[in-house]
């Protein structure tokens, strides 16, 4: 029920992310007045192809391996891929990771959602080293709904609210004092104003005061007026509601609560949202899913990240507009968060570069966005390069990265056999009955030119690893290259020859890297970049250094509901919000 049997959408992500890649600009886009402005994709002039393989019900690994090969086979330049397992699984297991490694041999890149299970370690997806896997960070705007109590106090809550209740303000009560007995609800279940268990008579005219985020249709569906919802776990991006809504944190919530209990006749109202300006911005958001790589742990992941918190794209018309699924309202924009909303934005600065740079590889597109990344702030994140990768995407720097990191499938594949493939489990992933394992030798994957540096220490040992690395030069002609870095003193690291002389464009040229300290234990992330600088380029690649306990593969613990059950025990996806998943 709700899909259509066609690719028509019926949920909105797929335009919304289609539509952040790709598209022409659109003058006085906006979502019922907010964030009003011009709209437009990040590669503007890019012709999109889109494949549906997700339903209500999920998205089968048959529909996602067919979209590869239909995609492949159409002769797009790059695949954007909101998608993702939310627990880790071995490439060979994953349609996504095989999907890209097929789009890879054909020279396209394909860029991932990281995922929507942070900010607990080790939940990131999509951690193939072919793919780019693309973390959610802020835009400078947030979207406030301010709460007025009859007291004068005034709290700013978080929503992307667009209904104007004109400064009116209405009778204001707890849920927990308006159950509906007779639908089996009681004081302990209407606090959190959960849908069916409200006393409409008590609620009807009301805001209502919730101690819980919820979609809103409990004081909706009671003929409230409006809710007010305290909920610390979500400080930092904002959801839409099918009536006026708001989030507060839940010591504000005790406050008003306070309020409720000490007046006669409490009253308050919520305002018309508005954007404002988010000065710490840009910073990971709290839900982007963090490294380090749960699979390949000396592969650093995420890659990058990119914008994807309150973001405004189009949005399918006969999709429901807020998280309450049965919203009616029809909208051609909306505004939502998630790593699928950043994927797009990578998805579309990757097409950028391929329409400067037809000839370059996928692995070299993708080099060329993580070393020119923008700095991120670590101030603002414990966990560093988990959180962000090499930094915060810079489309138009990466049009000129100097230098590239390139990889062929035949590195990807040296790749696979160093983690225990052998020649059988390979051709799994390739398909390909002349791709060999010539040696089943495990090793390091420090061998695979990467664009940036992991060196995941087992408890107690010391710090020890050498990276071949080998560079191109898409610079100019004669350049010369310095190496430079910076990283806790307690750590050495040495590049030789710290000196690159080039002559001409495509030259190659390698250089070893040599990282090296004392024992640590329980460290989580030491870090710091090694930058290769010619007076106009800052080639810079992020190097982490932590530890894991022997042998431990990592127990992630997923926090938030994801969509749907499986279909043929297969993929989730990194929807828009996180609580659609009921
Ligand atoms: C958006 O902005 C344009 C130009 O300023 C204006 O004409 C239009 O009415 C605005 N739309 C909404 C919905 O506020
Ligand atoms: C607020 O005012 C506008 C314009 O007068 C009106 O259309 C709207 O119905 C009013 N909203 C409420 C909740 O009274
Ligand atoms: C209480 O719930 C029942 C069952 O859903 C419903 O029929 C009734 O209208 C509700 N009463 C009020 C006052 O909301
Ligand atoms: C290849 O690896 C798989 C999985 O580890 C194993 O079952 C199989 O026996 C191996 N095949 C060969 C030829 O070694
Ligand atoms: C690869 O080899 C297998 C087993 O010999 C065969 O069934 C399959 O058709 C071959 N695949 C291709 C693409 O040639
Ligand atoms: C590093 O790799 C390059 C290219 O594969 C190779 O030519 C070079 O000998 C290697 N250097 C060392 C010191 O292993």
């Amino acid at each position: 029920p709700g899909d259509f049997k066609s690719p028509r959408d019926s949920e909105g992500h797929g335009t919304h992310t289609s539509s952040t890649a790709a598209g022409r600009e659109v003058a006085g886009a906006s979502y019922l007045g907010l964030a009003n402005g011009t709209a437009r994709g990040g590669a503007p002039y890019a012709r999109i192809a889109m494949y549906k393989v997700c339903w209500a019900f999920g998205c089968s690994s048959a529909d996602i391996l067919a979209a590869f090969d239909d995609a492949i086979a159409d002769g797009v330049d790059i695949l954007s891929v909101s998608l993702g397992f939310p627990w880790p699984i071995p490439y060979l297991e994953d349609p996504i990771a095989i999907g890209a490694f097929h789009a890879m041999r054909k020279g396209i890149l394909t860029s991932n959602s990281a995922g929507n299970s942070g900010p607990w370690p080790a939940t990131v997806s999509n951690y193939a080293p072919w793919t780019l896997t693309v973390a959610a960070s802020t835009i400078d705007r947030k979207f406030i709904a301010q709460v007025a109590l009859g007291n004068g106090k005034v709290y700013n809550g978080l929503s992307v609210n667009s209904f104007d209740l004109n400064g009116t303000s209405y009778p204001l009560i707890w849920g927990r004092d308006a159950a509906n007995y007779s639908a089996g609800g009681n004081p302990d279940v209407a606090r959190y104003c959960f849908p069916g268990y409200m006393n409409s008579y008590k609620v009807s005219g009301k805001i209502v005061f919730c101690e819980t985020l919820w979609d809103g249709s409990g004081i909706l569906l009671a003929n409230g007026i409006g809710t007010i919802m305290a909920d610390s776990s979500f400080p930092d991006f904002a959801f839409n509601y099918p009536l006026p809504a708001t989030v507060i944190s839940t010591e504000e919530g005790q406050q008003i609560l306070d309020y409720i209990k000490s007046t006669k006749n409490p009253i308050a109202t919520i305002l018309v949202g508005e954007a404002w300006v988010d000065a710490m911005a840009p910073s990971v958001v709290s839900f982007s899913s963090r490294g380090p790589n749960p699979m390949t742990p000396d592969i650093l992941k995420p890659d990058i990240t990119a914008p994807g918190v309150d973001i405004l794209a189009a949005w399918s018309p006969v999709a429901p507009p807020s998280m309450y699924y049965n919203d009616k309202r029809s909208f051609e924009f909306n505004i939502i968060s998630g790593t699928s909303m950043s994927c797009p934005h990578a998805s579309g600065a990757a097409a950028y570069v391929k329409a400067a740079h037809p000839d370059w590889s996928p692995a070299a597109i993708k080099s060329a966005l993580m070393t020119t990344a923008s700095i991120m702030d670590a101030k603002k994140h414990d966990d560093r390069e988990f959180a962000y990768g090499s930094g915060h995407i810079n489309p138009e720097g990466a049009l000129d990265p100097g230098l590239v990191y390139d990889a062929s499938e035949g590195d990807y594949i040296n790749f696979l056999c160093k983690q225990g493939y052998n020649t059988t489990t390979l051709r799994k992933i390739t398909w390909d009955n002349s791709s060999v394992c010539t040696s089943t030798e495990p090793g390091r994957a420090w061998d695979l030119n990467y664009p940036s540096f992991s060196v995941a220490v087992e408890d107690g040992q010391q710090i020890l690893a050498i990276f071949n690395r080998t560079v191109t030069n898409v610079g100019s002609e004669n350049s010369i290259y310095t190496a430079s870095m910076y990283i806790p003193t307690s750590i050495g690291v040495t590049v030789e020859p710290s000196v690159l002389s080039f002559s001409k464009v495509g030259e190659q040229k390698s250089f070893l890297v040599m990282v090296y300290g004392p024992p640590i234990t329980q460290q989580p992330i030491i870090s710091g970049a090694i930058m290769w600088k010619d007076g106009i380029h800052v080639v810079r690649s992020p190097l982490v250094i932590y530890t894991i306990l022997p042998g431990s593969t990592y127990s992630s613990s997923y926090s938030l509901p994801h969509k749907t059950p499986n279909f043929e025990g297969l993929s989730m996806y990194h929807k828009n919000g996180i609580l659609t998943g009921k």
